[in-house]
């Protein structure tokens, strides 16, 4: 590997810490300081004069500060003559802001994009992007991974006869119908409009999902309000067991909480991508790890490997007696 110099922002420093571990290399300390009016300074505390420099940092929340924090971190790397800067970002999330679609509107994944590269970043490298589209809002090279691979080892433990994946929305199907294909079973999908930040509505449900194990693929679950209006067909559709999946565990408020509270919800599963709050971690939560596919990404932007052929080998299952899904 060429020099090779990782650091975190304060948004998910246990993430860079576990990719770094993978990498066999040190986490390089940051400073961060706030001033008593409100403005941010940050420090990289180790050279970074023609390094291949990468700053970890998703875009959780509180998403201004997190952001703002980037840009000063990718401001501070390109002073410091960094070689080439690489912004990780595990979870963009301005991606849902992507089209105008109304009048007046901003359309932040684009603007936050400009102010990436404008702040010094030469490449991104992130996951599971809201839109496949969203990846050509930016104009520098981007790495976009995706966790169906981690998704679907997890599922695969389980006896998948009678299964069918869900997408909650058309938008999200041809991501479903790949993980369902990972898992060699059908997929169905709900016909979702968002009425507002916190409001949706599913008019059907396209696919056969009676007396069949649902396992729900979704990119992100924020307020949970997608999930627990797609639990209404699925049960009005007589489905006999349902596991919940998606990438980006936002999980805000009392999400956690009301999907858990469901009792015919068995499980939901999540990546690291963003921090889970200790008070998050319920009993029917699961928490896969995305630090092994992002480590890995990043030793082959630094060795000049190609990425996507991350993609194209699948882990095995070794293990032949599988739980039902419906245990
Ligand atoms: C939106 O279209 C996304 O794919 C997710 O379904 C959405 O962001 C989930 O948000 P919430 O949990 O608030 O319904």
């Amino acid at each position: 590997m060429s020099p090779i110099a990782i650091f975190s922002g304060s948004a998910h420093p246990a993430l860079a810490e576990e990719i770094c571990a993978k990498l066999g290399v040190p986490l390089l300390p940051t400073r961060l300081k706030r001033f008593s009016n409100d403005c941010i300074e940050v420090q990289l505390q180790a050279n970074c004069r023609e390094q291949d420099v990468f700053l970890i940092q998703p875009l959780s929340s509180p998403v201004q500060d997190h952001l703002v924090e980037l840009l000063l971190m990718l401001d501070a790397a390109r002073g410091a003559s960094a070689a080439r800067i690489t912004a990780v970002i595990p979870f963009y999330a301005y991606a849902r802001s992507d089209k105008k679609d109304a009048p007046r509107i901003s359309i932040g994944g684009r603007l936050v994009a400009d102010l990436l590269a404008t702040a010094g970043a030469d490449r991104i490298l992130t996951m599971t992007l809201h839109s496949p589209q969203v990846h050509g809002f930016f104009s520098v090279p981007v790495d976009h991974l995706h966790a169906l691979g981690e998704l679907a080892q997890h599922f695969q433990r389980y006896d998948l006869a009678n299964g069918v994946v869900v997408s909650p929305d058309l938008g999200n199907a041809k991501s479903a119908a790949a993980f369902a294909k990972r898992l060699g079973v059908p997929m169905a999908a709900g016909a979702k409009e968002r009425l507002s930040d916190t409001e949706v509505r599913i008019s059907m449900l396209i696919g056969d999902v009676r007396d069949r194990d649902v396992i729900v693929l979704d990119d992100e679950i924020v307020t949970g309000g997608s999930i627990l209006e797609l639990l209404r067909h699925l049960r009005d559709h007589k489905a006999r067991s349902i596991r919940i999946a998606c990438t980006h565990g936002i999980l805000s408020g009392s999400a956690t909480r009301r999907l858990a509270a469901e009792p015919d919800v068995l499980e939901i599963v999540c990546t690291n991508t963003v921090p889970i709050a200790a008070e998050k971690r319920v009993p029917k939560l699961t928490v896969l790890s995305i630090a092994p596919a992002l480590a890995e990404a990043m030793r082959r932007i630094n060795s000049g490997e190609s990425v996507s052929a991350l993609f194209h080998s699948d882990p095995t299952v070794q293990d032949n007696a599988r739980p039902a899904l419906r245990a």
